[in-house]
């Protein structure tokens, strides 16, 4: 069996990517410092596979420790980097330790790869190095913005690390997804997002006020010059996102020597009332939410082309909105019951 290193494979996506390549075949291991996830993961992840995947636990910025890891692992056919901080707001409070965490971690993978030969690297890019596009929907050709924050500009920053040490080693090859915005979870209900404290994003608030922890939805903004006024993202299933990853791993597998990109979406934009409706009309449970002002730093609109992740990768998102909605509620109810 083929084994991948998937660093951060605790955390949110991670998880459900890690249960996409097990069921493909793959054998993984997670290297995670659980900082933004925990242990019981990899019996979730079991449950639903049937197999638990090895772990290391290491912090990807911890240069001795992370060769000692891939030193273990020095057979993997290949690196996805999940692992990094990820809140926008709180990287404006700590940006060092954003670029610290972030990058270090990356030139460590970089490094430890080139040390044992392992050729393959899938990197968790954004939609966030998009900035405010001028023209819609993005393509991987859309230029790049100065991103708006310190995470972004992680990811922004991360992109040009690896196309340079790709350019400089012509055993490497990298796969540069750019995921837009990541909801749901496993239809088991056994794996989802775990927020940190009141939730940042869109999704795990709604549930959390589905559920009762929040009193109402702030809903930031109704005066976009959008359809109805809202913020038009493009939400994808983390689901599919997670079978991606293995259509990019096994892309690599026959890709010749270089960078690869690929946007991750659905191609098609949701108001944010329209994601509200969709829940409610979904699971049956009404949200209560009240209009606010904007928030600073907000995109009005902005949905992907992912014409080329068909094209190459034969990947398309494929789940019903109402099924990722009702995974959400159906994981949010689990973890409220705990
Ligand atoms: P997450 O926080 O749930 O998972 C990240 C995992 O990485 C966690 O398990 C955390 O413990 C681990 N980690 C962080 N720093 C580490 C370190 N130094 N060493 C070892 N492990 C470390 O986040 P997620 O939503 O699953 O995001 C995964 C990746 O996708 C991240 O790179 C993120 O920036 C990117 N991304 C996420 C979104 C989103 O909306 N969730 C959108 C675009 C891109
Ligand atoms: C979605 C919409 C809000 C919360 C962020 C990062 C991005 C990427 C994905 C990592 C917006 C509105 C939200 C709320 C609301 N992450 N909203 N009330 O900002 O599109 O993207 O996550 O790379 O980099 O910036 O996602 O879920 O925060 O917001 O009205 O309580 O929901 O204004 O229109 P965003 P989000």
């Amino acid at each position: 069996m083929q084994k991948i290193i998937v660093t951060g494979g605790c955390g949110y996506i991670g998880s459900h990517t890690t249960v996409a390549l097990q069921n493909a075949g793959y054998n993984v291991v997670i290297f995670d410092n659980l900082a933004n996830s925990r242990i019981d993961t990899l019996d979730r992840i079991a449950e639903i596979t049937g197999t638990r995947p090895d772990f290391e636990h290491v912090d990807c910025t911890d240069t001795n420790a992370i060769q000692n890891a891939f030193a273990k692992n020095s057979d993997a056919i290949g690196v996805i980097h999940f692992a990094a901080l990820k809140a926008v707001g709180e990287s404006v409070q700590k940006p060092i330790e954003y670029y610290k965490n972030n990058l270090i971690s990356l030139l460590n993978i970089l490094e430890q790869m080139s040390a044992f030969d392992i050729k393959n690297i899938v990197f968790s890019s954004s939609a966030t190095v998009y900035g405010t596009p001028d023209t819609l929907p993005v393509t991987e050709q859309t230029p790049l913005q100065p991103a708006t924050s310190p995470y972004g500009q992680t990811k922004v920053m991360a992109e040009t690390i690896i196309r340079d040490a790709v350019a400089a080693n012509s055993n490497l090859r990298a796969v540069l997804l750019r995921y837009f915005n990541p909801i749901g979870a496993h239809p088991s209900g056994k794996i989802g997002e775990l927020p940190n404290g009141v939730p940042n994003n869109l999704m795990p608030y709604i549930t959390q006020v589905a559920a009762g922890i929040r009193e109402k939805l702030n809903i930031f903004g109704n005066d976009y010059e959008t359809r109805d006024g809202f913020c038009i993202r493009d939400y994808i299933d983390v689901n599919d996102l997670a079978d991606a990853h293995v259509a990019a791993m096994r892309y690599m597998e026959q890709m010749q020597n270089g960078t690869a990109i690929f946007n991750l979406g659905t191609g098609r934009g949701l108001s944010v009332m329209e994601l509200v409706n969709a829940f409610e009309h979904a699971t049956g449970v009404k949200i209560k939410y009240e209009i606010t002002s904007r928030r600073p730093g907000d995109v009005p609109a902005i949905w992907a082309c992912a014409d080329l992740a068909k094209e190459k990768l034969g990947w398309v998102a494929k789940t019903d909105l109402s099924d990722t909605m009702k995974s959400a509620w159906r994981w949010q109810q689990n973890i409220s019951e705990k």
